[in-house]
């Protein structure tokens, strides 16, 4: 299936110079949505990403996240951003393509011997994916890879990540 003629884009937004990859009309496409989810599970299993939990990152990690979770038998974690999780947090500041923000995972979220796979939906400068491996690593646990729906090549996000198997379904 042709994902990519399900992406929608939209030059400037949030801000002047940035065209927004806007997934809402791939995740309203029933057939879309499946075929994307099911690919994105192969994926992951081909490539050896075992793991005992999926950490998405708020907001569209949501999306994705959860339903890889399901299909992969795995639990799901979320990251969420400053003052929203009740209990006590780890946080971590970061860079966007557009501006900065703080991420936040519930401390006792992961345990040492977790195995953990982070999955967003696209990955532009890598600064969101990075920020949340190294919150993870905070629970000294294992990182077994990363996961994206699209990935935007120009702006070599993967080299601002750790050196583990990173997936993308779609690349621009
Ligand atoms: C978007 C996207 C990723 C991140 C990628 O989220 O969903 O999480 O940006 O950019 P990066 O690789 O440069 O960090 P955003 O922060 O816009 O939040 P949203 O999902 O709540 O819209
Ligand atoms: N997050 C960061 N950059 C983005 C882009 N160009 N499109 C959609 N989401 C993004």
């Amino acid at each position: 299936m042709d994902l990519k003629s399900l992406i929608r884009d939209i030059p400037d937004f949030p801000k002047p110079g940035i065209l927004f990859r806007d997934i809402t009309t791939l995740l309203r496409d029933p057939e879309g949505l499946r075929y994307t989810i099911d690919f994105f599970t192969e994926k992951c299993i081909e490539s050896g990403l075992q793991a005992d939990y999926i950490v998405g990152m708020e907001s569209r990690g949501f999306i994705f996240g959860p339903p890889l979770a399901y299909k992969l038998g795995a639990g799901f974690i979320p990251v969420r951003k400053r003052g929203k999780l009740p209990a006590a947090v780890h946080s971590i500041e970061y860079e966007l393509e557009y501006g900065t923000d703080c991420l936040e995972m519930h401390q006792d979220a992961l345990h040492s011997n977790s195995r953990v796979l982070i999955v967003d939906d696209l990955i532009a400068t890598g600064g969101t994916a990075s920020a949340t491996a190294k919150l993870v690593q905070k629970f000294g646990c294992e990182l077994v890879g990363f996961g994206f729906i699209i990935e935007l090549q120009d702006l070599q996000g993967r080299k601002n990540l750790p050196d583990v198997p990173i997936i993308s379904l779609i690349e621009y």
